[in-house]
C-alpha cells in the first residue's frame, strides 16, 4: 500500500486514416469477408502509412489525452510507452515521445508486454504515483503491427490494425471519487513460442536469410492461444474483483482485449456480464495489440457510455504469455 491514491485523469487515442476492409483483403490472400467477420468480427482495420511511426501516433493520442486532463504538459513527470512495433529496437519509443511533446528531464521508458503492455503501463504509473514518486504518468500502448505482418499469411494478416491510445495516471485527492482500486498482472514464459517475433534480436540477428525466411513478421499459433486468452483474462479478472470484496454486477463496463469478438462472448458469458455491459470495437479496428484496451476505453468515454464514478474492468492478454486487469473506478 502506497502513500497516496492514483487515478485516471483522462484518455486519449488516435488511429491512421487508411482503412483497410476485409473486401480489400480478399484480393490480398484466399480469405472472404463472411470467413473474417464470423471468426473474428472484424470488419475493418486502420493502417499506418509509410512515413507514420509508432511514436508518430503515440504523440497524437498523448495530445488527446493531456487535452483531456485537467493536467499541464509541464506537469506530466514520467512516460512509460508499453509497444512491440515501436519506432526502433533502440532508443525507446518513451523517449521519441517526450522529444516530440517538448518534455525534458523526466524519465521516460518502454515495456514490453505484448497486448497487455498498457496494462503493464498502468501497473507501472499507479506504482510510482501511490508511492509518490511521480505524480502525473503518461501511459501509452501504441501498436504499428502491420509493419511486421506476414502479408502472404492469411492466419495473421487479417488481424492487425494500427493505433495508439493514453492515459494520464495522475495523484488522486482524498475528495476525488476516481481512483485505481487495484491491478493484478501475470505471465507465463513457457508459452513464449506461441506468439513471436523470431528475428532481428540476440538469438536470431538480422539476416539475408531471416528476411527471406519471414521470421521478422508475426507468427502466431491462434488456436493454441485462443483458449488461454478466455481462461487467463476470466481468472485475473476473477481475482481482482474477490480481492476487493466485489463481484462482476458490480462492474458497469469491462473493456477487454479486442483480439477476437469470440473470445470477448466467451469471456462475458465465463464472467456473467451482459454483453451491454462490455466495450466492443473490434469491427473498426482489428486487433491493435497494446492500444486496444485504451482506445476502446476513449471511444467509450467520448461516446458518453463511460462516465465518471463508473467501475471499469480493463483485462488484456498477448505475446510472452502475459495477461492481466485493472480494477478502476473512472
Ligand atoms: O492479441 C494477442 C492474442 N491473440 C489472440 O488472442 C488470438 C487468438 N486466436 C484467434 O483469435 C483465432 O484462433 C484466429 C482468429 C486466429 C483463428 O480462428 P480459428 O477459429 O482458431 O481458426 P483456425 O486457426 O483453427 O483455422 C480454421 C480454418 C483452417 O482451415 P482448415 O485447416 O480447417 O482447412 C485455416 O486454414 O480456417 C482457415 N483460416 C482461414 N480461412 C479463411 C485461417 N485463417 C483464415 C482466413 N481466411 N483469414
Amino acid at each position: 500500500m502506497g502513500n497516496y491514491f492514483a487515478k485516471f485523469s483522462a484518455f486519449g487515442s488516435f488511429a491512421p486514416a487508411r482503412i483497410l476492409t476485409n473486401k480489400d483483403l480478399e484480393k490480398m490472400v484466399d480469405t472472404s469477408d463472411e470467413w473474417i467477420r464470423s471468426r473474428t468480427g472484424m470488419v475493418e482495420r486502420h493502417i499506418a502509412s509509410k512515413e507514420e511511426a509508432a511514436s508518430d501516433l503515440a504523440y497524437q493520442a498523448a495530445l488527446n489525452a493531456i487535452e483531456a486532463s485537467d493536467v499541464k504538459y509541464k506537469d506530466i513527470d514520467m512516460i512509460v510507452v508499453a509497444t512491440i512495433s515501436g519506432d526502433h529496437p533502440f532508443p525507446s519509443t518513451a523517449c521519441l515521445l517526450q522529444h516530440k511533446l517538448g518534455l525534458k528531464n523526466v524519465p521516460a521508458f518502454d515495456v514490453s508486454a505484448g497486448c497487455t503492455g498498457f496494462i503493464y503501463a498502468c501497473d507501472v504509473a499507479r506504482q510510482y504515483v501511490e508511492n509518490g514518486g511521480a505524480s502525473n504518468v503518461l501511459a501509452v500502448g501504441v501498436e504499428i503491427l502491420t509493419k511486421i505482418t506476414n502479408w502472404t499469411d492469411r492466419n495473421t494478416c487479417v488481424l492487425f490494425g494500427d493505433a495508439a491510445g493514453a492515459a494520464v495516471i495522475s495523484r488522486a485527492e482524498p475528495t476525488d471519487i476516481s481512483r485505481i482500486i487495484d491491478i493484478k498482472l501475470d505471465a507465463d514464459g513457457s508459452m513464449g513460442d506461441y506468439l513471436i517475433q523470431m528475428a532481428g534480436g540476440s538469438r536470431l540477428p538480422a539476416s539475408h536469410e531471416t528476411v527471406d525466411a519471414n521470421q521478422h513478421t508475426v507468427y502466431m499459433e491462434g488456436n493454441r492461444i485462443f483458449k488461454s486468452a478466455v481462461k487467463s483474462m476470466y481468472a485475473s479478472s476473477d481475482e481482482l474483483l474477490r480481492r476487493n470484496n466485489l463481484t462482476s454486477a458490480d462492474v458497469d463496463w469491462v473493456i477487454p482485449h479486442q483480439a477476437n469478438l469470440r473470445i470477448i462472448e466467451a469471456l462475458a458469458d465465463k464472467m456473467k456480464v451482459p454483453i451491454n455491459k462490455v466495450i466492443i470495437n473490434i469491427q473498426k479496428y482489428g486487433n491493435t495489440s497494446s492500444a486496444t484496451v485504451p482506445l476502446a476505453t476513449d471511444e467509450a468515454i467520448r461516446s458518453k457510455k463511460i462516465r465518471r464514478g463508473d467501475i471499469l474492468l480493463l483485462t488484456s492478454f498477448g505475446a510472452g504469455l502475459t495477461w492481466g486487469s485493472v480494477l478502476a473506478r473512472y
